[in-house]
């Protein structure tokens, strides 16, 4: 029978038979699946396991710092790797989704391979692939993959010339949380929502501009950290702001403003697939907006996103 401590104990087991005294590259993104990975194979193989995280410009606010903070606490050997300013450039400009994902999914695999080179002898590359992500690569005419393009890392593997680990393939995400509380992973990472590969790429309307990413980290700071203020962050699926190509009339002090319009997003879920708007309470909602547009300077509007999924998605690109 299955238990989180047997499946902890099998694997690092047949990590250790598996790869013995052989090197291993890893990225990190900050999300709980690859965070697993990364602590069981530091378990098996210690130092010979490298991870790499890449800052690609588009995260939450604070978000590089505080991962790889917490990554370091966690006894993990990793590379953080600020490469904001390549993605920002190869962004500049360009305003359809599928190519700012095709762009962003290029850029950190380069900005991998160029880290991994560094490595002497590296032999696999980790990946945090879970049961989930195996059907949904093998279904490839399943709806997200031709949707939108959600592998962003594909590729990788071929282009590296490694050999593949991937500890969690078999288990579904409610396992690898357990798998994760077992190894004593705070439930603060083990909790996070879900946050896409683009990341705030694909919540920026539009092109995107550092002073666009920028303004959607505060405006998505306050929303998030209210929802953990007021006890609401458990019981949503994935929450986040998206930054509107829209310029609308306000009113300040006795000055009129013409400016950005963002967007509030709260699901219920359980697995992506499908979703529900969550019916967030009224006086929650009056005081995002109010400190959103108070804080944030050049948003003059919030709106509440109603719209299930489908027939709408959970992101807006
Ligand atoms: P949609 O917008 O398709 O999102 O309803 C479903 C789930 O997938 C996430 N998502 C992505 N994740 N790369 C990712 O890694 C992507 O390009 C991507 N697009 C959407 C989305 O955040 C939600 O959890």
């Amino acid at each position: 029978n299955w238990t989180p401590d047997s499946f902890v104990e099998s694997t690092v087991n047949g990590l250790k038979a598996q790869l013995g005294n052989d090197k291993v590259v890893l990225g990190l993104s900050g999300g709980v699946d690859s965070s697993v990975a990364g602590v069981l194979l530091n378990r098996a193989i210690g130092k010979n396991l490298t991870c790499i995280f890449v800052d690609n410009g588009l995260l939450r606010k604070n978000e590089f710092e505080d991962v790889l903070h917490s990554y370091k606490d966690m006894g993990l050997n990793v590379i953080g790797v600020d490469a904001r300013k390549k993605f920002w450039d190869d962004l500049a400009g360009v305003t359809d989704p599928e190519q700012k994902r095709k762009i962003i999914g290029r850029n950190f695999i380069e900005v991998f391979d160029e880290e991994a080179h560094k490595i002497q002898d590296v032999k696999w590359l980790a990946q945090g692939t879970i049961y989930p992500d195996v059907i949904e690569s093998v279904s490839v005419n399943g709806p997200s993959a031709t949707i939108k393009s959600h592998h962003n890392v594909g590729g990788l593997p071929e282009k590296m010339n490694l050999k593949v680990v991937e500890p969690l393939k078999l288990l579904f995400k409610d396992e690898v949380r357990r798998v994760g509380k077992a190894m004593n992973i705070k439930q603060e990472l083990l909790g996070r929502h879900p946050f896409p590969g683009p990341g705030l790429g694909i919540r920026i309307l539009g092109d995107v501009t550092p002073e666009k990413v920028n303004m959607l980290q505060e405006a998505d700071a306050i929303f998030i950290n209210g929802l953990k203020k007021w006890g609401l962050y458990d019981d949503v699926w994935q929450a986040g702001v998206m930054l509107l190509p829209v310029q609308s009339v306000g009113v300040m002090g006795d000055e009129r403003t013409y400016e950005n319009t963002v967007a509030l997003r709260a699901v219920a879920s359980t697995d992506g697939m499908t979703a529900d708007w969550v019916h967030l309470p009224y006086d929650f909602l009056a005081k995002m907006s109010n400190e959103i547009i108070n804080k944030v300077r050049g948003i003059n509007r919030v709106v509440y996103d109603i719209s299930s999924k489908p027939p709408a998605t959970i992101e807006w690109e």
